[in-house]
């Protein structure tokens, strides 16, 4: 992994499919458990790595994504436009065009989204699947989907459209991860499918419960204790963050059993109120699918030590914190980095935090200072594990000229065979 690293640049993403294959297996398992007709769609947003794309193919689940490059990296992965979602709020033309083209389920956000896909399918002379995405009684002020009075004109609009636009079923964006909330918005849409099969659109059977299962990255406990002793003091410059990531909270499995099998109406679970009603479910984890699917590594630059002034040292890595990303939401990605190498004669806490090599003054990889079992000496390693959700690529960008950072595949030995590693993005005929 080290000569990985020195060939090919810090800091790298090492991307493992085959976890990725592992936990679609895993929630595939899960809705078969709970007695659930589901699809899964992967959220391409949470990785832009090809990789994924190939095994959601390869799996035959599909693709939920929210652009045309994303829609493009779909269908070159092999992953047929009908099992494509596409999502996000007032989608383009461009993005439309394409989806109508290609066949793929798009969840519409407002009634003039609703109008202008429709023109456009109108002018294709090709009938679009559609959704019309809600706007929930729990989240009236989310940014996205229909308020209740929009979304009973869209209803009405869609059987006077119907040449061209077919109402399959209703969506929903939710911010958070409560399970009791996921499916009280779940029944909602079921109503919804209800009431539009009624007024003249019958195959209104879908309901997407979207993404936002959650990942376990701690144990429980551990997670309690951090949060009963974090302080400002822990931090670089004694930054105070607000809100994390519940990186001790319950696994995707377990909150997916939880959503499904919480009452509905009739005495029935909510399974077996959408089974009633003929409805198919549709769910479309990102950081779930990509839970330990990737990991990053960074080489260290150089290490400030100031445990005489400050109590604790700044290991700078080479890279940015663009390659584990936070930002977006104000926070710190908490889990420790692991040290490869460190001076093994030297068994100390070496309290540090950790900085990327950028001129910005709030480049910092990781703002806690990190109790590192030996100190860290420049040219050694950190990983920073279970990045492939969000962390790796999200927010990376080519700022001081820099390239962004490479993704390496690597598959796992069968029969004693040794680990493989590939580029995710050369040619095509590699895998
Ligand atoms: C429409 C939609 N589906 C799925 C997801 C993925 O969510 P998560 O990564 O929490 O599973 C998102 C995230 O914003 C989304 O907007």
């Amino acid at each position: 992994m080290e000569s990985l690293l020195d060939g090919l640049g810090s800091p790298l993403h090492v991307v493992l499919p085959e976890i990725f294959e592992e936990n679609i297996a895993a929630l595939r398992t899960t809705l078969s458990d709970v007695g659930v007709d589901a699809d899964i769609l992967f959220a391409k947003k949470a990785n832009k790595a090809d990789c994924y794309v190939r095994s959601a193919a390869r799996l035959g689940i599909g693709v939920d994504v929210a652009s045309t490059p994303e829609l493009v990296g779909a269908l070159s992965g092999g992953v047929p436009g009908e099992r494509i979602g596409v999502s996000g709020p007032e989608k383009d033309d461009t993005l439309h065009g394409l989806a109508v083209q290609q066949g793929c389920l798009v969840a519409v956000d407002s009634l003039s989204e609703l109008r202008r896909l429709a023109e456009t399918a109108t002018r294709a002379r090709r009938q679009v699947r559609v959704l019309l995405r809600s706007r929930v009684a729990s989240q009236l002020r989310s940014r996205f989907g229909m308020t209740a009075e929009d979304l009973h004109v869209a209803i009405g609009l869609c059987p006077e459209l119907a040449e061209f636009v077919k109402l399959c079923g209703f969506s929903v964006h939710l911010v958070g991860y409560s399970t009791s909330e996921r499916s009280t918005a779940a029944r909602e849409l079921i109503d919804h499918c209800v009431d539009a099969r009624r007024r003249g659109s019958p195959a209104a059977r879908l309901v997407n419960i979207g993404g936002g299962l959650p990942v376990r990255y701690v144990d429980p406990g551990c997670w309690d204790e951090f949060n009963q002793r974090n302080e400002p003091a822990h931090y670089h410059a004694n930054k105070e963050f607000r809100d994390f990531y519940p990186y001790g909270g319950q696994s995707a499995t377990a909150a997916l059993r939880e959503i499904m099998t919480s009452p509905a109406d009739g005495g029935q679970s909510l399974a077996g109120w959408a089974a009633h009603h003929g409805i198919r479910f549709m769910v479309e984890p990102g950081r779930a699918a990509l839970d330990q699917a990737g990991f990053t590594i960074f080489r260290v630059q150089q290490v400030d030590d100031r445990r005489d002034a400050d109590d604790y040292a700044i290991v700078t890595v080479a890279g940015s914190s663009f390659s584990v990303s936070e930002q977006w939401f104000n926070s710190d990605y908490l889990p420790d980095p692991l040290l490869l190498a460190g001076d093994p004669a030297v068994e100390e806490v070496f309290p540090a935090c950790v900085a990327g090599s950028t001129c910005l003054e709030n480049d910092l990889v990781t703002w806690r200072k990190v109790g590192f079992p030996r100190p860290v000496r420049r040219g050694d390693h950190l990983v920073y594990l279970n990045t492939a959700g969000y962390q790796m690529d999200s927010n990376e960008s080519p700022f001081h000229d820099a390239p962004l950072p490479l993704k390496v595949v690597v598959r796992l030995g069968t029969g004693g065979s040794p680990p493989r590693w590939r580029l995710d993005r050369i040619r095509a005929d590699t895998e």
